[in-house]
């Protein structure tokens, strides 16, 4: 809930269907989750590419990064990682009002904060969409990119997601992505044909012969 009392959010006379209109395409947010090392960047990462050769706007929300700047206030506790996750559904949103793909990769632990980041973006009729990177913990310590797992086993890293601080698995995913069997390519061929499926690339496109029919025309007729 909102601390600021005496507010009201203003809607402005340009609406998301114009923009989307502007870049021919729907925004929606694909929220990668899943234990450090699962592969999670690394979709994300190769998914922008692939989005971009295509010609669609995504922009990818990746956890170091975040929090080396927004969320630099934030650390690994409970709290901190509650508000890692809304801030990033925030901002995630910001972008679907673009019209933008974002994709975000975060742990995001919690269900029930998942769970809020849908109904945030469904309540404002955007789209969401979670896929559950699967992967065991021997594997993502085996590949332990980062060197954080060795780390966390000897005690040098505290709470640490999958040793000693938990990760509530999804139970109802949009898609799974079992990384310790798939390969790459195939898991950004199962991601890009799950898009097109929900019309989230693809058929999404809307006819470009449309002349933008702007909020603002609709004010002014
Ligand atoms: S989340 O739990 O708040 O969603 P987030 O995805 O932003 O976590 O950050 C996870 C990344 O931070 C990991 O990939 C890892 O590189 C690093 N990290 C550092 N400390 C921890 C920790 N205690 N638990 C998990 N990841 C950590």
């Amino acid at each position: 809930m909102p601390k600021a009392t005496n507010i009201k959010p203003y809607a402005g006379l340009v609406s998301i269907e114009d923009r989307c209109k502007l870049l021919n395409q729907k925004g929606a947010t694909i929220w990668f989750t899943g234990i450090s090392g699962s592969g999670k960047s690394t979709i994300a990462t190769t998914l922008e590419k692939a989005l971009l050769e295509q010609e669609i706007f995504s922009y990818l929300l990746d956890s170091d990064n975040v929090r080396t700047g927004i969320n630099q206030d934030l650390g690994f506790s409970e709290k901190d990682r509650k508000e890692n996750i809304r801030r990033i559904g925030e901002i995630a949103k910001l972008f679907v009002e673009v019209g933008f793909i974002v994709l975000s990769s975060f742990i995001s632990p919690y269900k029930v904060d998942r769970d809020n980041l849908r109904r945030l973006h469904e309540d404002a009729n955007l789209r969401f969409f979670e896929v559950f990177v699967d992967c065991s913990l021997v594997e993502a310590e085996r590949r332990d990119p980062k060197g954080l797992y060795r780390k966390a086993r000897k005690g040098e890293i505290k709470g640490f997601t999958g040793i000693d601080h938990p990760y509530e698995a999804p139970v109802s995913a949009d898609l799974i992505l079992r990384t310790d069997q798939l390969t790459l390519e195939e898991e950004i061929a199962m991601v890009l044909s799950y898009l097109k499926s929900k019309e989230v690339i693809g058929s999404q496109y809307l006819n470009p012969s449309n002349s933008l029919n702007t909020q603002a025309d609709k004010v002014r007729s």
